[in-house]
């Protein structure tokens, strides 16, 4: 019996889950929250759709019983608090670093074999708190943002270009952070064909630059955190997981020597499969990539050193 359970049942966790029960990716998804019958009313009001979705998934809720995760294949961390309007993703280390540490203590004590798939912000922080305080392998730690902003990434360009989002090809490697997240123009396509041959400059530049700030203008809109996309993308991480889909997914990763970099997460190609990270992908950046790249690892380094300096790890 395969079993993904998803802590944190707000709106990013709900709909990661529902994403997953409607798609079938496993026989069972278990829903936690700390707030007293919110992930049972959550899973309730998902299973109240099998019917019409026509999906056999269970989906159970439960008040901070760690327990019935016991035996899950992938866990995905949202908990923490979401950013206000104005805020940044970093803004909310303090508290977010404590809960996803303890979150990930209770799970590794019921699913010691758990590949975790870390969405709380800021996420590439969050990724490295893990890995740092899990005692897991690298390849079992694994931060969603790159597959969400890559997402952000070709819905920009195909309203650019007019054309569907998924005829569109699009990485976004770096921090998930508005300044530290790389769109790679030079490998988006469409249907083959470079969109830097397609589009011009100013039109690329801003596609880019709405990409960047895509969570951000999604915060300004609805006055909290985005959660279709950021919950669609962790469920299309686990996805590629149990299926053991090996799909090449931007994601924040444990780096030693790849991209010329040791002792950080960060957002980088990623072949993801039923062990996790089965591979670091080298896209052979040029300079101007690598520099971008270089740029957003001492940022995200910085948020880092909060930890350390904080006494977390
Ligand atoms: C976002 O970018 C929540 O970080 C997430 O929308």
């Amino acid at each position: 019996m395969s079993k993904v359970t998803v802590v944190g049942a707000g709106n990013v966790g709900a709909t990661c889950a529902n994403v997953l029960a409607i798609n079938e990716v496993a026989d069972q998804v278990v829903l936690l929250d700390v707030k007293n019958g919110f992930s049972e009313g959550k899973a309730l009001d998902i299973t109240q759709t099998a019917t019409l979705l026509d999906f056999d998934t269970t989906v159970t809720g439960c008040t901070n019983d760690y327990a019935q995760t016991a035996g899950s294949d992938v866990v995905v961390i949202t908990s923490g608090i979401p950013r206000k309007p104005g805020m940044t993703r970093e803004e909310l280390i303090g508290v977010n670093a404590g809960i996803v540490k303890k979150v990930t203590e209770n799970i590794l004590k019921y699913s010691p074999n758990a590949i975790l798939v870390i969405v709380s912000n800021p996420m590439d922080t969050m990724t490295y708190l893990t890995l740092k305080t899990a005692g897991l392998p690298k390849n079992k730690v694994i931060g969603m943002g790159g597959a969400l902003d890559s997402s952000r990434f070709k819905c920009y360009l195909s309203k650019a270009l007019n054309a569907p989002a998924n005829e569109i090809e699009g990485l976004v490697i770096g921090g998930h952070g508005d300044t530290t997240m790389i769109p790679l123009t030079r490998f988006a396509t469409y249907k083959g064909r470079p969109v830097t041959d397609l589009l011009d400059k100013a039109v690329l530049d801003k596609v880019v630059a709405d990409t960047m700030v895509g969570g951000a203008t999604l915060t300004g809109l609805l006055g909290t955190s985005a959660w279709y996309a950021p919950g669609a993308a962790a469920a299309y991480l686990v996805e590629s997981i149990m299926r053991d889909q090996k799909k090449i997914i931007p994601c924040c990763v444990s780096l030693e020597g790849e991209y010329g970099q040791n002792d950080i997460c960060i957002g980088v190609p990623v072949i993801v499969g039923r062990n996790g990270v089965e591979q670091i992908v080298d896209y052979k950046l040029n300079d101007v990539e690598m520099a971008f790249f270089e740029k957003s690892v001492a940022a995200v380094r910085a948020t880092n050193n909060v930890l350390k300096e904080t006494n977390i790890i």
